[in-house]
């Protein structure tokens, strides 16, 4: 009987259950009704009585460990368990929404003025974001000492002067008319870089998007419908545009194009400076010498072109008031735009 005692002794002694199931097999064994220890305490009964003192401590003192023991181990595993619990996923609950990104404000709108002027036939033309003198500037006639080619404003490559980084997306236009044929109806969206200090209203990179029509008898009436078209798909039905003379080298005539204020509705207020107008873009019929220097017979073909500031068209529909938030990548202000 002493061996049998120290040997369960020895077992208990041994025992690490890891969970409730092998704290319950451990318990059925040695401390339930039928277990090993009520065995004990049957076979007790016939135990010699002189044995009977000796014995009997031996099997209390068994009883005991093993009850501490079980006791122990019950703690020390539903503390366990607790904390598992904090981490196991209930199936019950309704699950967590999956957060995805939201679009850039700049590529919603980006695409919302494609979809307008795709209606009109127009497809998308891109070029290169690094670009050489002839399609930046000399084939648009910027003459040699124009002051765009400073240094203020180009981003030059230092090893080669005749190699920037395009400063508008004109130089698409340039590349079109050198590889396709007219009619030619392109959009030429994309990334323009000028030095320039970053404020609120100016950055060393920003988007644009041109357009260009070239064909037989295109005139400045083409150019006024098809913008106003855009302006009051893009803007509202009510919107009226207006155009004021201005310059580009590779524009004759150029203009200036404005839309009523949006805010105000022409009567003037904080965000057009109470003039009741908003400058959105520049636009103008095609130099003849421009089309020339693409390979075009200036003769035959005439054409309009314009180009606008993506971020300007962005902060004016949204009345976003600083250039920088664009390119923070801030999820508070990022968040806010789903649609156009
Ligand atoms: N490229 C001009 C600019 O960056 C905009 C423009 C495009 C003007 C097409 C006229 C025609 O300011």
């Amino acid at each position: 009987m002493q061996d049998k005692i120290n040997q369960y002794l020895a077992e208990i002694e041994a025992i690490d259950p890891q969970n409730k199931v092998e704290l319950e097999d451990f318990r059925l064994k040695y401390l339930s009704k039928k277990g090993l220890i009520s065995v004990l305490f049957e076979d007790f009964k016939i135990v010699p009585n002189e044995q009977k003192k000796a014995i009997g401590a031996e099997i209390n003192k068994l009883k005991q460990f093993a009850d501490s023991k079980f006791l122990e181990f019950q703690d020390l595993i539903s503390t366990k368990e607790e904390s598992d619990n904090e981490s196991t996923i209930d199936l019950s609950l309704p699950p967590i929404a999956h957060e995805t990104g939201t679009r850039h404000p700049l590529w919603l709108v980006k695409n919302r003025i494609i979809e307008i002027f795709e209606r009109m036939g127009f497809s998308i033309a891109e070029g290169p974001e690094i670009e050489d003198d002839w399609h930046n500037f000399s084939a648009l006639n910027f003459a040699e000492n124009h002051p765009a080619r400073d240094m203020q404003d180009t981003f030059f490559v230092n090893l080669n002067p005749d190699i920037a980084l395009r400063t508008h997306t004109s130089s698409v236009q340039v590349r079109t008319m050198e590889t396709q044929k007219p009619p030619i109806r392109v959009l030429s969206p994309g990334r323009v870089f000028r030095n320039e200090a970053i404020t609120a209203r100016a950055h060393c990179f920003f988007h644009q998007i041109e357009g260009l029509y070239i064909n037989e008898n295109v005139s400045v009436k083409d150019l006024k419908q098809t913008l106003l078209y855009f302006a009051q798909e893009f803007f509202g039905k009510k919107t009226q545009i207006r155009m004021r003379p201005s310059y580009f080298p590779f524009t004759e005539p150029s203009v200036e194009v404005d839309i009523s204020c949006q805010i105000c509705g022409g009567k003037g207020c904080n965000v057009c400076k109470h003039s009741g107008w908003v400058e959105i873009m520049g636009a103008g019929m095609v130099d003849p010498q421009v089309l020339e220097n693409c390979g075009i017979d200036s003769k035959k073909y005439a054409g309009f072109a314009f180009g606008m500031g993506i971020e300007r068209i962005t902060m004016l529909k949204y009345q976003i008031k600083d250039l920088r938030l664009f390119s923070e990548n801030d999820v508070r202000f990022l968040r806010q735009f789903h649609h156009v």
